[in-house]
């Protein structure tokens, strides 16, 4: 099911790229193309940005940051001196995010960890601005249940895929549908967080950390 009606999707992408064009993005998506990458798109990436900047991030987690499309938004948002920790268990991905953001002059504020996304995490002290999830989707509840305790008071759990092409509201369903399931249903009730999904692409959770 598209979430989005097809011209309305390529609309709100074509609104992303005027707004900001850059080759090095271009390159990343006609690789995600080429290869059938899942990436979040430029509407997604823009999405990512607002946020954390309409939170004065400086300090993002990602659990799940391929070749580092994700970052390359966080990492314009949080600024020079601020870090974008990645996280990928393949180690190609994370050479190929070097170029990629090198070539945008973002690389001095991004570090990948390559590996199992919760132990990155894991090994990372103290409080984010922001964690992000965009793992395997079976990998969401823990994911969940590591970030919520990391995440500072004002700050934002994001999270890529929440509507999983709308399968959610479908009865029945794989483990990634249910993961995803308790994943939502986790986030909606801790009274911790209020939430919110953007049915943006495949839809994106945010939820912001107030007590
Ligand atoms: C959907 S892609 C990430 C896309 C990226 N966030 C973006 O938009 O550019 C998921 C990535 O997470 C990695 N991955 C999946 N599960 C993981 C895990 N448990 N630990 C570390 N990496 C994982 C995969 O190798 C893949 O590159």
């Amino acid at each position: 099911m598209d979430l989005v009606a097809p011209q309305l999707d390529e609309y709100l992408l074509d609104l992303a790229r005027t707004q900001h064009p850059d080759a090095v993005l271009d390159d990343m998506e006609q690789r995600a193309r080429e290869q059938g990458f899942p990436i979040v798109g430029r509407a997604v990436g823009r999405l990512l940005e607002t946020q954390a900047r309409g939170i004065g991030a400086r300090r993002v987690m990602e659990l799940g940051s391929g070749y580092g499309y994700s970052a390359y938004w966080f990492s314009r948002a949080v600024g020079d001196g601020g870090s974008v920790v990645c996280t990928d268990m393949d180690p190609g991905n994370a050479r190929d995010a070097e170029g990629y953001l090198q070539r945008a002059g973002l690389w001095d504020r991004v570090r990948y960890r390559v590996g199992d996304a919760l132990s990155g995490f894991a090994a990372e002290s103290g409080e984010f601005d922001i964690v992000y999830c965009d793992v395997d989707k079976t990998g969401y509840p823990d994911c969940w249940r590591a970030a919520c305790e990391r995440i500072r008071v004002g700050g934002l759990y994001l999270c890529d895929n929440v509507l999983w092409s709308g399968r959610v509201a479908e009865p029945g369903g794989d483990a990634n549908t249910e993961a995803i399931r308790e994943h939502n249903r986790l986030v909606a009730t801790d009274d911790r967080f209020v939430s919110s999904i953007v049915p943006l692409r495949d839809g994106v959770m945010i939820a912001l950390r107030v007590g």
